[in-house]
């Protein structure tokens, strides 16, 4: 018998022209795809279209990847699981399709923006809400004479967060932005809107630009920029911003637009989120799986977003994150990290059927993933490798991509069955979930 790695294939379709995901069909041979698109073949507007940039979110995948495995392994009516959703690209693609979505995440802030961009709205109504909660808290905010010194700090603090999240407010903006921040969560709270985790939402992104932060590093900023800077993004003297508003406002508009151009695509197939560590979770009976999961040592999942756990008062269980960045990727952390994945595709497996695919999207530069499927048992179908070479602000850069595709085999092997055996108790999660 061959071992994975005799098995293991490697495609670089280079020389074929990039593939179109929406020519992809069962069919179409793994051979022929070629899944290094350059800037011109799918540039960043197609990258994150509609719902795709409701917020910034370092790590995700790129949802044309995504739509060439569903069409090719999935049908409409069956369901994918992503047990690592992050931003919820897997869930809005199978949506898109007709493919229901089961997603589960550890980061609240990613399960909340998951939900917030695969949510059913009402067009009219959700406009109202959006410009209205704007329109109030430019009253309250927005002085139209005598203003008040920008630096100014009367007293600005929110009584139902705590000391913590007072002192990361405080420290990260500036007292007109918090003002204006802290007002606007206050309406989603006290108003009557049905629609709040897309405003929490906008109140994130807002509160992400509005942060004393340099132009270009907003992703993980060290110390808080309160003097004007050399940008390295705008090559020019730059400020640190001082109030939030213009973003309230203008990622406000944004939303609308971004919201109405996915409703005209949304399908009537189920998406599920879950707020849960997936190495203790029992999944539903499900398809397949598509994922990417956290790599060891290279993002803190919860850090990126500290603004949103702080300003929304968010569960904080970063402990609970595979592999995180603040752990290192010493020897040791990369054995945890294969452990935990090991885990969790053990949980998927067992919910899937003999034959179905768990497909894996990783940068995988340590070569972990070898023994990882070993680990697991499945059959390696192939590994595709993907060129990235991606130019965004300071972040360019360049490298390679895996996607693993394996196969739970036929014969279910002893490994599943320790997971699978409390299958009564899946049927029962099942109806909770509504399949
Ligand atoms: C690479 S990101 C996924 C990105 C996603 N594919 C997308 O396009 O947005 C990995 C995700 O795994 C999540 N994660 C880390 N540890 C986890 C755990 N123990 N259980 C569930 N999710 C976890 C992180 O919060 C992060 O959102």
């Amino acid at each position: 018998m061959l071992t994975n790695e005799e098995k293991r294939v490697l495609f670089y379709a280079a020389d074929a022209p990039p593939t179109v995901p929406g020519e992809v069909t069962p069919d179409t041979p793994l051979e022929s795809l070629n899944l290094n698109w350059r800037e011109r073949d799918l540039p960043e507007s197609q990258r994150t279209k509609h719902v795709h940039r409701l917020h910034p979110y370092l790590g995700k995948f790129i949802p044309q990847l995504v739509e060439i495995f569903l069409r090719k392994y999935f049908r409409p009516g069956q369901t994918v699981l992503d047990p690592f959703c992050g931003s919820g690209t897997t869930l809005v693609q199978a949506n898109e399709l007709g493919i229901h979505a089961l997603g589960y995440d550890v980061s609240a802030f990613n399960v909340l923006l998951c939900r917030a961009k695969t949510a059913q709205y009402d067009y009219p109504r959700l406009r109202k809400e959006v410009l209205g909660i704007l329109e109030r808290v430019r009253a309250s905010t927005q002085r139209q004479s005598g203003q008040l010194s920008l630096w100014e700090d009367r007293g600005i603090y929110d009584t139902s967060l705590s000391e913590t999240d007072n002192a990361y407010l405080r420290l990260w903006f500036a007292p007109q932005a918090l003002r204006e921040l802290l007002a606007y969560r206050h309406w989603i709270d006290a108003g009557e809107y049905e629609y709040k985790d897309l405003l929490r939402i906008i109140l994130s992104r807002s509160a992400r630009s509005a942060r004393l932060t340099t132009h270009f590093d907003l992703d993980f900023p060290k110390k808080p920029q309160t003097e004007p800077y050399y940008c390295y993004k705008h090559s020019r003297i730059c400020q640190p911003t001082t109030e939030a508003f213009k973003f309230l406002h203008r990622y406000s508009l944004d939303t609308l637009r971004r919201v109405r151009e996915f409703s005209a695509l949304r399908t009537d197939a189920r998406v599920t989120i879950v707020h849960a560590d997936s190495r203790t979770s029992d999944f539903p009976p499900v398809d397949g799986v598509i994922t990417s999961p956290p790599y060891v040592g290279l993002i803190d999942y919860h850090e990126q977003h500290a603004y949103a756990y702080h300003l929304l008062g968010l569960a904080d269980e970063r402990v609970k994150e595979i592999g995180a960045a603040s752990n290192g990727s010493s020897q040791r952390a990369k054995k945890q990290y294969q452990q935990d994945i090991a885990e969790v595709f053990r949980r998927c497996l067992a919910a899937m059927p003999s034959g179905g695919r768990l497909v894996v999207v990783a940068g995988d530069r340590d070569n972990l993933y070898g023994e990882i499927a070993a680990m697991v048992g499945v059959e390696v179908e192939a590994i595709l490798q993907r060129h990235v070479n991606r130019r965004t602000g300071r972040r360019a850069s360049e490298f390679y991509e895996s996607v693993f595709i394996w196969r739970k085999p036929a014969e279910p092997l002893d490994i599943y069955r320790e997971v699978g055996r409390e299958r009564g108790k899946y049927i029962v999660d099942a109806l909770a979930f509504g399949f």
